[in-house]
C-alpha cells in the first residue's frame, strides 16, 4: 500500500466558500457511491474512458476499464472512471478531425476539474490518443496513456483480410468493375470482425507506437491486439504504474521533452506510418511549447531507413508487429538513432526500455538497421510556391515514377465538385495530369480525410492505379497513392492553392522537396483580385468556434488559444 501523496476527493473543492462544508458533502454524496470510507481516504487515479455505441474501435474499452481499476486498487489507491466525448473515425460527420480539439477540451477541462490526482488515458480510434495526451498536456496532472489494440485479421478465399488498406483495394477494385456487389458484400463482412483499431500501420497504431517511443505509455504495450489476454494484463499494470505516478512530477509536459518530438519522428519514419502523425504531433508539440519542425523531419526521414513494411505500404499487419516483437525491438534495432536520454512515465530513461538482446525480434517483420526495406524514411515534407507553409508526401505509399514530375492540374472546388464530376465520362483528364483538390482544409470542412482522390472511373477502367494528387486535405493512414497532403496555407485560408486552375503546370520534386505552381506573379495576382468570396462562416456553437480558431495543418490544427502559455504571450 502506498502512503498518501494525493489530495484524493479531498482536491479540487467545489467552490461554497467553505472548504470544510465543501468536502464534508462531497464525502458525503462519494458514500452514496457505496465505496467505503476507508477507499474514499485513498489517492484518486482517474480513468478517461471512450467507449461509445458509435466507437467500434473501442467495443474492448470497458473491460479495460475494469482491468485498470484493478492494478490501481491493488497498487492501494481509488479509481474512478469517467466519460470522455468518444470519436469513431467512420460514425463522425463532416469528420472526426473536426472533434478531435472538442474532445481535448473536455479531456482537459474534466482532468483539471474533477478531483483526481493521476490519470489513465484510454484511446484509440485515430483522433482519441491525440486528444486525451493534448488534453491531459494542458491540464498539468501526472498522466499515462493505454491504447484499445488493434484489431485481428480475417480470411477471404484465403487472403488475409484487415481494415482497412484492404477495404480501399477492394472498394477500387469494385469501382473498377473487376469485382460484383454481391462480392463486395462479402468482403464488407470480413473487414472489421474483432474490437480494436485499425489492422495496419494506420494513423491509431502510428500514435499508439509514438506514445510508446514518447514515454507515455508502458513499454511492450503499444501494439497488444485489442483481444489478447496481454491487453488486459497492459491495462492491469497501466493502473498500478499511475498509482506510481501520485505525487510525482511526471506530467506530460515535463515528460515529453524535444527529444522525445525527435524520437517520434524517427520512429514514425521508421514504421512508415501514418501521415495525420504528423498533424497529431505538431499539436501535442505545440501544447507543450515545442515544435515539430518539417525542416528537422525531412533531414531525420534522409537518415532513417525503413524498418517494418506493414500494410498500407507493405504487406504485415499490426497483429504481425506485436508478434515480431513490437516497440521493444524498434527501441533495440534504432536505439543509435534515438536519443535513449528522454525521459518516460514511468521514471526512466528511454535506455532503460531498450530491450538487452535482439534474439526475440522476427527480421521478417522488423528488419536489422543494415537490411532495412528502404534506407530512407516513409515521409517527406514539400515546401514552394504552392505550399509556403509546407505538404506532405508519404513517398512509401507513392510511385516513384512521379517523384520528379510536371503535370497539368485538373482542379475540383471542393469535395462537392469532386463526387458531381470524377466519374463524369466527359472529363477532361489523362494518366499523367495532377488531380487537385482544394477546399477541404481545416478551416473550410474540418480537414476530412479526402486526400485519397479516386482515380476517375474511366481511367480506372483502363487500368490506372496512381496518378498524382494534391490537397489540403488529409489522408487515412491506411491509404496509398502519389498523393501531396495538407498543404497549406489551405485554399479557405488564402492559400495559393485557391488559385490554381485547371490547364495550369504544377511540378513536384520530391528530390528538392518542392511543389511549385507554375504560374507567373502577375497572372496569380490577377487572379487574386476576383477570387470569390469564402463560404460564409458558421454562426453558432463548435462550428463557429473552430472555424474562428483553427491552425492550419504545420501547427497540427489545434486551437489557437489551446496552445502553451508560450504561444500566448
Ligand atoms: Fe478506428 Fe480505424 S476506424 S482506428
Amino acid at each position: 500500500m502506498i502512503e498518501r501523496k494525493g489530495k484524493g476527493l479531498e482536491g479540487g473543492l467545489t467552490n461554497y466558500g467553505d472548504p470544510a462544508f465543501a468536502a464534508y458533502l462531497r464525502r458525503s454524496f462519494a458514500r452514496s457511491m457505496g465505496y467505503s470510507r476507508e477507499l474514499l481516504s485513498k489517492p484518486v487515479v482517474g480513468i478517461a474512458q471512450t467507449a461509445s455505441g458509435f466507437n467500434n474501435c473501442h467495443r474492448g474499452v470497458p473491460d479495460l476499464v475494469e482491468a485498470v481499476k484493478r492494478g490501481v486498487l491493488a497498487a492501494g489507491a481509488l479509481p474512478l472512471d469517467f466519460p470522455v466525448i468518444s470519436l469513431g473515425e467512420v460514425f463522425l460527420s463532416p469528420t472526426s478531425m473536426m472533434y478531435r480539439n472538442l474532445m481535448a477540451m473536455a479531456a482537459e477541462e474534466m482532468i483539471r476539474a474533477q478531483p483526481m490526482d493521476a490519470v489513465v488515458l484510454i484511446g484509440g480510434c485515430d483522433k482519441t490518443l491525440p486528444a486525451l495526451v493534448m488534453g491531459a498536456a494542458s491540464a498539468g496532472k501526472p498522466a499515462i496513456a493505454l491504447a484499445t489494440g488493434p484489431m485481428m485479421t480475417s480470411k477471404y478465399r484465403g487472403e488475409r483480410l484487415g481494415a482497412c488498406t484492404d477495404c480501399r483495394r477492394f472498394w477500387a477494385n469494385y469501382r473498377a468493375g473487376r469485382i460484383d456487389a454481391d462480392e463486395i458484400e462479402t468482403v464488407e463482412g470480413r473487414l472489421a470482425t474483432t474490437a480494436g483499431t485499425c489492422a495496419v500501420m494506420g494513423t491509431a497504431s502510428t500514435m499508439a507506437i509514438l506514445l510508446e517511443v514518447m514515454g507515455l505509455m508502458l513499454p511492450g504495450t503499444a501494439a497488444i491486439p485489442a483481444v489478447h489476454a496481454d491487453r488486459l494484463r497492459a491495462a492491469e499494470a497501466t493502473g498500478r504504474a499511475a498509482v506510481e505516478l501520485i505525487g510525482s512530477d511526471r506530467t506530460i509536459d515535463r515528460v515529453v521533452t524535444q527529444a522525445s518530438i525527435d524520437n517520434a519522428m524517427r520512429a514514425l519514419l521508421a514504421v512508415s506510418g501514418s501521415t495525420n502523425a504528423v498533424v497529431h504531433l505538431a499539436a501535442i508539440a505545440g501544447r507543450l511549447g515545442l515544435k515539430l519542425d518539417l525542416n528537422r523531419l525531412n533531414a531525420l526521414s534522409d537518415e532513417t531507413p525503413v524498418l517494418v513494411d506493414l500494410k498500407p505500404t507493405g504487406e504485415g499487419y499490426m497483429e504481425d508487429f506485436f508478434a515480431a516483437g513490437g516497440v521493444g525491438a524498434l527501441l533495440r534495432r534504432m536505439s543509435a538513432r534515438f536519443d535513449l536520454e528522454a525521459r518516460t512515465v514511468t521514471g526512466d530513461t528511454l535506455a532503460d526500455w531498450v530491450p538487452p538482446h535482439d534474439d526475440f525480434i522476427d527480421s521478417a517483420v522488423i528488419r536489422p538497421a543494415d537490411n532495412p526495406v528502404s534506407d530512407k524514411g516513409g515521409l517527406v515534407a514539400l515546401y514552394g510556391s504552392l505550399a509556403p507553409k509546407g505538404a506532405i508526401l508519404k513517398r512509401a505509399a507513392a510511385d516513384e515514377r512521379l517523384f520528379e514530375t510536371t503535370a497539368r492540374a485538373v482542379v475540383f472546388d471542393s469535395l462537392e465538385d469532386l463526387s458531381n464530376r470524377i466519374d463524369d465520362p466527359n472529363l477532361d483528364v489523362a494518366p499523367e495530369d495532377a488531380l487537385v483538390l482544394r477546399n477541404a482544409g481545416p478551416k473550410a470542412c474540418g480537414m476530412p480525410e479526402a486526400g485519397y482522390l479516386p482515380i476517375p472511373k474511366k481511367l480506372a477502367a483502363a487500368g490506372v492505379k496512381d496518378m498524382l494528387r494534391l490537397s489540403d486535405a488529409r489522408m487515412s493512414g491506411t491509404a496509398f497513392g502519389t498523393i501531396v497532403l495538407h498543404i497549406a496555407p489551405e485554399a479557405a485560408d488564402g492559400g495559393p492553392l485557391s488559385l490554381v486552375e485547371t490547364g495550369d503546370r504544377i511540378r513536384l520534386s520530391v528530390r528538392e522537396r518542392r511543389l511549385d505552381l507554375l504560374v507567373d506573379q502577375e497572372t496569380l495576382e490577377k487572379r487574386r483580385a476576383r477570387r470569390v468570396t469564402p463560404a460564409p462562416a458558421p454562426v453558432r456553437g463548435w462550428a463557429q468556434l473552430y472555424h474562428g480558431h483553427v491552425l492550419q495543418a504545420d501547427e497540427g490544427c489545434d486551437l489557437d488559444f489551446l496552445r502553451h502559455a508560450s504561444a500566448l504571450a
